[in-house]
């Protein structure tokens, strides 16, 4: 049976997402947007690339949440992006009232489905969405950690001029400047990272990473990354529509896991059919534990302005 993923934003991030779902060419897909004929006028073009891609896609572009209707995943991209100098915490307000209502809707149409969340501050607003849509937490993911995972992995690629392919990553933490790459686990072809690169070096493509998201912002100066942002989301959604039981670092709900509870935190996780499939605690040393903590910290301090009682 083909699964049906509903994309809720039509901007750059969702827009995007749409295109790398539609071309996989195995599922139906709805872009839904406030904005009239933006996302109708975005589907209607991507579906007519279908031809000549050879994808039996079907791409529907609306304002009408009945048309989300028994979707298995969504993607929540709505919201708001970063201006230059802005963080992602400035956006809480404004994409906070955003994400309610696209999740009370979302929900309405869609009780069964798995939701990702792209709508930045990342880790709040999947806080929200759980504490709206009052899924159990293994249906609420948000997606930061493959982003942040694969800006890491690329620097460390170009730096050491090796395939991306071998470098193995994790960042774990919260999406924003505080995030932890997690050093010790980074390796090129099965070789620790420490063994291949100095710690300077290491230190500073540490501290680029942090900035990732920041860096494309101060050049792009009229909005936020897009294409390895929805490459980053698609690959959580076929996880989940395939059962593929991934591993990959994602926002999840913590309930005790690593000392933290009742938080969004990026951490690694088993994504399948049934979205979060198992929160994989690994075995932090004592400042890798530490840095997590003060991650989770700033992510509370957030979540506490939201106020939501959870
Ligand atoms: P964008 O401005 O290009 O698109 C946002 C879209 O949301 C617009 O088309 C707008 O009309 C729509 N929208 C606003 N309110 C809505 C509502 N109530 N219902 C439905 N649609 C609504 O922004 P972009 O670049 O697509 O970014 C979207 C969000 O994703 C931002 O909050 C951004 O910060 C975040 N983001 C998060 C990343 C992550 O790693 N988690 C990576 C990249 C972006
Ligand atoms: C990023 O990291 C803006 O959060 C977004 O690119």
């Amino acid at each position: 049976m083909r699964g049906k993923v509903s994309v809720i934003g039509a901007g750059n991030v969702g827009a995007s997402v749409v295109q790398r779902l539609g071309e996989k060419g195995y599922m139906d897909v709805v872009l839904l947007d406030i904005l009239e004929g933006v996302p109708q006028g975005k589907g209607l073009d991507m579906l007519q690339a279908c031809p000549i891609l050879g994808c039996d896609s079907t791409i529907k572009g609306t304002n009408d949440y009945a048309d989300t209707a028994n979707s298995d995943v969504i993607v929540i991209t709505a919201g708001v992006p970063r201006k230059p100098g802005m963080s992602r915490d400035d956006l809480l307000l404004t994409n906070m009232n955003i994400v309610r209502g696209v999740t009370e809707n979302v929900v309405k149409y869609s009780p069964n489905c798995v939701i990702i969340v792209v709508s930045n501050p990342l880790d709040a607003m999947a806080q929200l969405a759980l504490h709206v849509s009052k899924f159990p937490r293994n249906r609420v993911i948000g997606m930061a950690g493959v982003l942040d995972t694969a800006r890491f992995r690329t620097f460390l690629a170009q730096e050491l001029q090796v395939s991306v392919e071998d470098v193995q990553a994790y960042v774990l933490g919260g999406h924003g400047d505080t995030m932890v790459p997690l050093v010790r686990y980074t390796t090129v072809g099965g070789i620790p990272i420490s063994d291949l690169l100095p710690k300077e070096t290491i230190d500073r493509i540490v501290q680029r990473t942090r900035q990732g998201g920041g860096e494309i912002v101060a050049l792009l100066k009229t909005g936020s990354a897009y294409y390895a942002p929805s490459a980053a989301s698609v690959q959580i959604v076929e996880s989940i529509l395939l059962d593929k039981k991934r591993i990959l670092p994602c926002a999840a709900y913590l309930q005790g896991e690593y000392g933290i509870k009742g938080l969004f935190v990026g951490v690694p996780v088993k994504l399948g059919k049934n979205g979060i499939e198992k929160i994989i605690e690994i075995k932090l040393a004592p400042e890798e534990e530490a840095a997590l903590k003060k991650s989770a910290a700033s992510v509370k301090e957030l979540v506490d302005v939201m106020k939501l009682g959870v």
